[in-house]
């Protein structure tokens, strides 16, 4: 289908370049309310809320300090404070219009938002739980994403989160948007890749904020990046899981 075919060929144009949303990210803020009322897909998204919870209530409850990457809106962070016992929670995001809500959202006493950058350094400390829904595929290559993140997880402490994942990436797309302007999404992506590829990475555009992973290859990065893994619940489009970092 031409879709994939484009796809396929923005991304061998792209290579290792990791995806780089930031500018893209920072200027709104994504609706979750608004993707779980998705007549189609908004069972998916609710199906892996309803996982993340029973992980959060399994591997978090006693958790004291907990840092949450990319919160958005703060629908975890919301979870985090209800199901854990956490006296303090750092949320981060580059969304300013996110954090907004999620301080509107989020009652906790030992709330802290932090505006900024996952790449840059805002002395965040460490924490007994780190966890990142729905974002860690936007912020750049998985890999490098979750070694970082685990360099805040303290030892024996768990990282829990999830990749929206390949394998069926182009089904979503077109249940979400229709397969035309799918297809019309495709052609940009291609153009942008090449506008990234010729710029030598130097301009950069929104469409390439994204990299997944197939669901197979899910498991061994984790089991490489954290040691244990503790949960892994696959979807048809979603990997969520949760992991140990070694003590
Ligand atoms: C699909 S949303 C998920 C939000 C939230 N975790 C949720 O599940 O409702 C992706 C989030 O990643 C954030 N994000 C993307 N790149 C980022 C970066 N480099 N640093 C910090 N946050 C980033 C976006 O602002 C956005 O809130």
């Amino acid at each position: 289908m031409l879709a994939e075919m484009l796809a396929r060929s923005g991304h061998k144009i792209l290579g290792e370049q990791p995806p780089d949303g930031a500018k893209y990210w920072a200027a709104r803020f994504w609706d979750r309310d608004l993707a779980e009322r998705d007549p189609l897909l908004g069972e998916h998204y609710r199906a892996q809320k309803a996982d993340l919870a029973q992980v959060i209530e399994k591997y978090a409850r006693d958790a004291d300090r907990v840092i949450e990457f990319a919160c958005g809106t703060g629908e975890f962070t919301g979870m985090m404070a209800r199901l854990s016992l956490a006296k303090e929670i750092v949320a981060l995001d580059i969304s300013a219009q996110g954090l907004e809500k999620t301080r509107a959202r989020v009652g906790h006493p030992g709330l802290r938002t932090v505006l900024g950058d996952f790449w840059e350094d805002h002395d965040l400390g460490t924490a007994d739980v780190v966890m990142c829904v729905d974002a860690i595929h936007h912020i750049g290559d998985p890999r490098r994403v979750m070694e970082r993140m685990k360099s805040f997880v303290r030892p024996g402490g768990v990282f829990i989160g999830n990749l929206w994942t390949v394998d069926n990436f182009h089904e979503f797309q077109r249940q979400r948007y229709g397969a035309l302007w799918h297809l019309g999404r495709s052609a940009m992506f291609l153009g942008s890749a090449m506008v990234i590829k010729a710029s030598g990475g130097r301009l950069r555009s929104g469409s390439y904020r994204t990299r997944l992973m197939r669901t197979s290859e899910i498991e061994p990065l984790l089991r490489s990046v954290f040691g244990e893994v503790l949960h892994v619940c696959a979807d048809r489009y979603f990997v969520s899981f949760a992991c140990r970092v070694e003590g």
